[in-house]
Order: structure tokens, then sequence, then C-alpha cells
């Protein structure tokens, strides 16, 4: 099998690209990826070797470049291209109009185009955010009515409705999977876990917006992957398949966690000013792909983060480099004055 994966250099793509090339023998992938900011070519480089993987710089918005590495030939296109930061979104939407939902556009389109001659399977990766926010009780299924909340999660849903309507007027064979929050190996430092973690071993503040009872439910990125296989080969088209980690937890939880994983003092958590239009908890009914397809979460909150607090203990040098230029000058914007 030869698969097209976008986005391939950014935290889940490369922990996928890793994961496939290990569990498949003979699969191979291409990993088409513009390189922005998220994009790390360090997070695969143990792999530029392998005959079975080919890294090409590109952007899923630019048709002729996606029809051009069609036409070589690709069974399958797995889309984890996108601009994924929440907090970035609200800074300035602009590109995620353009890749999230322009992007997804392009890659459908020329999907459609050699269509049924060349039968392409589309894995759409999206979120659970495309559901809005949660009270104190309940959770998302495939059924509940989409009502994204920030211009990153209206990017995504804009995004899941053409890859439904391409399925359903041309017959794309594609099918949407939502996960809920990922951690692990090679997340970049903006999202929560890591941004708490590396800063517990700097000894800086651990910044929590608002009274921090924020809920969001956990999934340790392995498991995430081990779900998309499942779904990639036996998941059902034009279906959605919800993904979570049974893991809820307030993110004041999340940030203790961590200290103490670290061995570091609580008094580090700083209490900064709310994210504009901030979902309150996020929560995951999977038992879809349960029933159907056989999967659940198998490694715990409270293993996930140790795994997870080991990795970035072991790898300074990865995350000391992001931690320079153009991040720095974000994190100013973000959290100085907050
Ligand atoms: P990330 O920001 O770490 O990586 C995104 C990657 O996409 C980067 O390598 C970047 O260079 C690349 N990219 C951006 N624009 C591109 C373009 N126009 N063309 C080609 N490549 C481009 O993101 P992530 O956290 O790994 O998320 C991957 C996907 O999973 C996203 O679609 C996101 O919406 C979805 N998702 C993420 C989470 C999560 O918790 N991180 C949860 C559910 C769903
Ligand atoms: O639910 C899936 C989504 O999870 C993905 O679709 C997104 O791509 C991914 O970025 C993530 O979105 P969130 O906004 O939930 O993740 P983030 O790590 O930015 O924030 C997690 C929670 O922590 C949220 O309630 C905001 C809060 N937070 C975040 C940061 C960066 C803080 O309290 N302080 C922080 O400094």
């Amino acid at each position: 099998m030869k698969i097209l994966v976008t986005g391939g250099c950014g935290f889940i793509g490369s922990n996928f690209i890793r994961y496939f090339l290990k569990s498949y023998p003979d699969y191979s992938l291409i990993n088409m990826d513009k390189l922005t900011y998220a994009g790390n070519l360090e997070n695969l480089s143990d792999l530029s070797h392998s005959p079975r993987y080919h890294f090409i710089r590109g952007d899923i918005a630019d048709a002729p470049r996606v029809e051009e590495l069609i036409n070589k030939g690709v069974d399958a296109i797995v889309n984890f291209a996108a601009e994924s930061h929440v907090d970035r979104s609200i800074e300035d939407p602009s590109a995620f109009m353009k890749t999230n939902v322009f992007g997804t556009f392009v890659l459908l389109e020329a999907i459609r185009k050699v269509f049924p001659k060349q039968r392409i399977r589309f894995l759409h990766i999206s979120t659970d955010e495309v559901y809005g926010s949660l009270g104190e009780t309940g959770a998302f299924t495939e059924e509940t009515p989409l009502a994204p909340n920030s211009p990153y999660s209206a990017s995504k849903t804009a995004a899941d409705m053409l890859v439904r309507a391409y399925h359903h007027t041309y017959g794309i064979p594609a099918i949407i999977t939502r996960c809920s929050n990922n951690y692990g190996p090679y997340q970049f430092p903006e999202k929560l876990i890591p941004l708490m973690v590396s800063n517990a071993l700097e000894d800086k503040e651990l910044p929590i917006y608002g009274d921090g009872m924020y809920v969001r439910d956990w999934i340790y990125v392995e498991d995430h992957c081990r779900a998309l296989d499942i779904v990639l080969h036996h998941g059902r088209e034009g279906e959605v398949y919800n993904i979570g980690g049974r893991s809820e937890r307030p993110n004041l939880t999340v940030a203790k966690t961590i200290l103490d994983q670290v061995g570091k003092p609580h008094s580090l958590i700083r209490f900064v000013a709310d994210r504009p239009g901030h979902d309150r908890r996020y929560a995951i009914n999977f038992s879809k792909i349960e029933k159907e397809l056989g999967w659940n979460p198998s490694i715990s909150f409270e293993e996930g983060i140790r795994l997870t607090v080991e990795w970035y203990q072991t790898h300074r040098e990865w995350w000391k480099k992001i931690k320079t230029g153009e991040y720095l000058d974000y994190y100013k914007r973000m959290y100085q004055d907050r």
C-alpha cells in the first residue's frame, strides 16, 4: 500500500508515520508538508534513509503540486495538514481558512478528478472541537450537532462538511475521525501539556487560563495512531468515528500532575487571563469505534504523563531549539501582561 500523508512533520503526523512504517513493512509513505512553524524535519530524522519513506515539501492548497503527487499513484491519503492551535486562530484566522478549508478542498478535488478510475481512500483527521462545548454532564457522539466556537474549530467544521459533501455527491471513499486532545512525544510546546512540562523543567511559571476548571479528554498519541490504523483499514466509507482517551481532567489537575511527576512545586502555577470564547468542557463517547471496530484506548493518563515527561526530559535539545526565535515572540505576545 502506498499512502500520502499530509502534515507528517507535525506532532500526530510524525507519530503516525513512525507507527505505520514499523507496523507495515511492505507499505511506503509519502509525507507532504509545508514546514510551517509547527513542522519539524527533526521529528522524522531517524527515517530519512528509509527507502519506504519520502518527504516532499509542499502545500496542500497548491493544486498542481497535489495533482502531480496523486498521479504518481497512491492508494490512500491521510490528511493531518492543518493550522492546529486555537490561540493562534484567535490572533489571526487567515492561515486556518487557507490550509484547513481550502487545502482540504484541493485534496478532495484532486481525488475527484481521478475517481473512479483511481479509487483513493481519504482519511480526514478532524477534531472533537467541531461539536462545541459541553456542560457538566454528557459526551459528544457522532450525532451531536456541529457548533464550533473558535476560528480553528470553525475551519475544521467547514472541512468536515466538504468531505461529507464529496462523499455524498461524488461517492469519494472518505472517512472522518474526530479525536480529543492528544499528548505525547514531539508535541510543539505551545500546547498545554508540552508547555507545562517544558516550563516546569526550566523552573518557569505554568500559565493557567481562567479558573483552570476547563476540562479536556486526554489521549496518548500512540492510542490515536492505533485507532487511525484500524479506521483506515476497516472503517466504513462515508462514516464519522469519534476517538477518545477516557481521561477527562480539569487543566489545573493536569498542571499539578505534571509538577508532581517532574518534582517541582505547585507554586509555579500562575492564573492568567482567560482565552476568549474558551470551550468549558469536552468529553467523547467513542462507543461506535469500540463496538464496530474493536478499538479502545490502552494507556492511562498517569502512565501517559509519565512517558511524556520522560520523553521531554531526555529530548531537551529538541524543545530547547524550538523555544527560540519565532516561539519567543509568540510567547511574549501571548503571555506577557496577561
Ligand atoms: P501540528 O500543528 O503539530 O502539525 C501540523 C503539520 O501540518 C505541520 O507539520 C505543518 O507544517 C503542516 N502543515 C500546515 N499547513 C500545511 C499546508 N498548507 N500544507 C502542508 N502541510 C501543512 O498539528 P497536530 O497537533 O499534529 O494535528 C494534526 C491534525 O490532527 C490536525 O488536522 C488537527 O486539527 C488534528 N487534531 C489534533 C489534535 C491534537 O490534540 N493535537 C486532536 C484532534 C485532532
Ligand atoms: O480537542 C482537540 C483539540 O485539542 C485539537 O483539535 C487542537 O488541534 C489542539 O490544539 C487541542 O485544542 P485545545 O485548545 O483544547 O488545546 P490547548 O493545548 O491549546 O489547550 C488545552 C486546554 O488548556 C484549554 O482549556 C486551554 C488551556 N490552556 C492552554 C494553554 C496553551 C491553559 O490553561 N494555558 C495555556 O497556556
